[in-house]
């Protein structure tokens, strides 16, 4: 059985960051439709809760299907599904806490490691994620100063916060 992702400092990162952007966006928008991709133990689905999004516009999924158990038994509308295989239409925002470390010999985890360069899943995900926003959505995304190669193709990137940890920095960008 594969064990649930705790909450780490990524996860309260991205969840501070999210929290003040769809408070934000609630001022500009009534409804809003949030897809969470890897919603693990379900803190950023809280946290889209609490800034108010309605439970029934909050949709999530995770590759794990403890997670997704999980998730479900909190309340929350949860599948397992592979990024977006399973997924179907469009939302005002998508957020993911992806697994973005490069790989080595240590850590090989499929929560934590995107791959050799640490993007592999990131680039599936944001090719994906195109044909699921709405036409002014966007994505939140976190990435650290040690994911390389991220390929943003025709994404425009800004920068909605950052933090130093000991030997990481973590970004949270909003992508268009
Ligand atoms: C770093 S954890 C983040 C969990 C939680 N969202 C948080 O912020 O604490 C990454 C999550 O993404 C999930 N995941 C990894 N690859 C995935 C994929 N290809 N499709 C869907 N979920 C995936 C993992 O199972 C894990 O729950």
């Amino acid at each position: 059985m594969k064990e649930i992702y705790l909450p780490e400092e990524d996860s309260f990162f991205l969840s501070e960051i999210l929290e003040k952007e769809l408070l934000r966006l609630s001022n500009e928008k009534s409804e809003i439709k949030v897809l969470e991709i890897g919603c693990g133990s379900g803190i950023q689905l809280e946290t889209i809760k609490k800034a108010g999004i309605k439970k029934q516009n909050i949709f999530s999924c995770d590759i794990n299907s403890q997670a997704v158990k999980h998730c479900k038994k909190l309340g929350f509308n949860s599948i397992k599904s592979n990024l977006f295989e399973k997924i179907k239409g469009k939302f005002d925002i998508i957020t993911f806490n992806p697994p973005y470390l490069p790989e080595n010999k240590f850590d090989k985890e499929k929560d934590t490691t995107g791959g050799k360069t640490g993007s592999e899943i990131i680039n599936k995900f944001l090719k994906q994620s195109k044909s699921h926003l709405t036409k002014n959505g966007k994505i939140v995304l976190l990435v650290s100063s040690h994911t390389k190669k991220i390929n943003l193709g025709k994404y425009k990137k800004r920068l909605l916060g950052k933090k130093k940890l000991f030997f990481e920095e973590l970004r949270v960008w909003e992508l268009k």
